[in-house]
């Protein structure tokens, strides 16, 4: 069933705009937000043709399987690099609220249910000169997608895993009402060992594909901004701001 945007009307406390289908929500965010948003307006479409993911990706929402969401954050530029872990908390206890188990955050801020990716966030910062005006902060969580070929071993979606029918309009409602609670935390320590606590790629053997760099070796923590740092075989520790994490049990790195 289509997103019904007078329920989004009932359920939904924010100020939002809803679109059967756009090229990327967070591109309507982002004029949106240009436009004067204020914190905690809403992007929500129910098919996505041009959605981005991270790295230059693509990531495309088909009508009807999946939520496409963007929502704005007032951050700072000492916090906007937080935004991200905002997105994946939020996510986190989506899966909570409905009943899923073996959640974990994946560098950075992919959401796995069982070791696969349910959820994916990709924040954009929006500037003005050299203003920032805001991040818009765009969320997709599968929620009955069909996946094919090498997608099925990687990819999972809530009623796959649940094993019954989700209401689209429920689990937006909640999911934007816990990205306000985590966005009030921004800057906090608070925010930053929720996140690092729900993190699964700590003290995991790991193959870290980064801009222009590719390390082997253990991540071993994280910083505040949300850096990864990798501890290499001869004991020196590399961080890592942005890249593509696995496990080294699957590469031969
Ligand atoms: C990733 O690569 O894991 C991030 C995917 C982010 C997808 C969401 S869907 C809503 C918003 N609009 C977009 O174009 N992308 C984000």
């Amino acid at each position: 069933m289509i997103i019904s945007e007078e329920l989004l009307q009932q359920k939904l406390n924010n100020p939002f705009r809803y679109f059967a289908s756009v090229d990327s929500t967070n591109d309507i965010a982002q004029d949106w937000l240009r436009n004067g948003a204020k914190q905690g307006s809403v992007v929500i479409a129910d098919e996505q043709r041009k959605g981005r993911g991270r790295r230059g990706r693509t990531w495309y929402t088909p009508p009807n399987v999946a939520l496409a969401v963007s929502v704005i954050l007032n951050a700072s530029p000492e916090n906007a690099s937080q935004s991200s872990m905002v997105g994946a908390l939020a996510v986190y206890d989506l899966c909570e609220q409905v009943g899923l188990s073996h959640i974990g955050i994946k560098w950075p801020n992919d959401v796995q249910v069982r070791g696969k990716k349910i959820s994916g966030v990709l924040p954009e910062a929006v500037w003005e000169g050299d203003k920032l005006l805001g991040v818009v902060l765009g969320i997709g969580v599968n929620i009955r997608n069909q996946f094919e070929g090498e997608l099925v071993d990687i990819a999972t979606s809530i009623e796959s895993e649940l094993g019954q029918a989700v209401d689209r309009v429920d689990l937006i409602a909640y999911l934007v009402e816990r990205v306000d609670f985590w966005a009030t935390k921004l800057s906090s320590d608070d925010l930053v060992q929720s996140w690092k606590s729900r993190l699964n790629t700590l003290g995991q053997a790991v193959v870290v594909e980064g801009i222009n760099q590719r390390i082997v070796g253990q991540a071993v923590d994280v910083e505040t901004n949300g850096t990864l740092l990798i501890k290499t075989e001869d004991g020196s520790i590399h961080p890592v701001m942005a890249g593509d994490v696995s496990l080294r049990t699957q590469n031969e790195g």
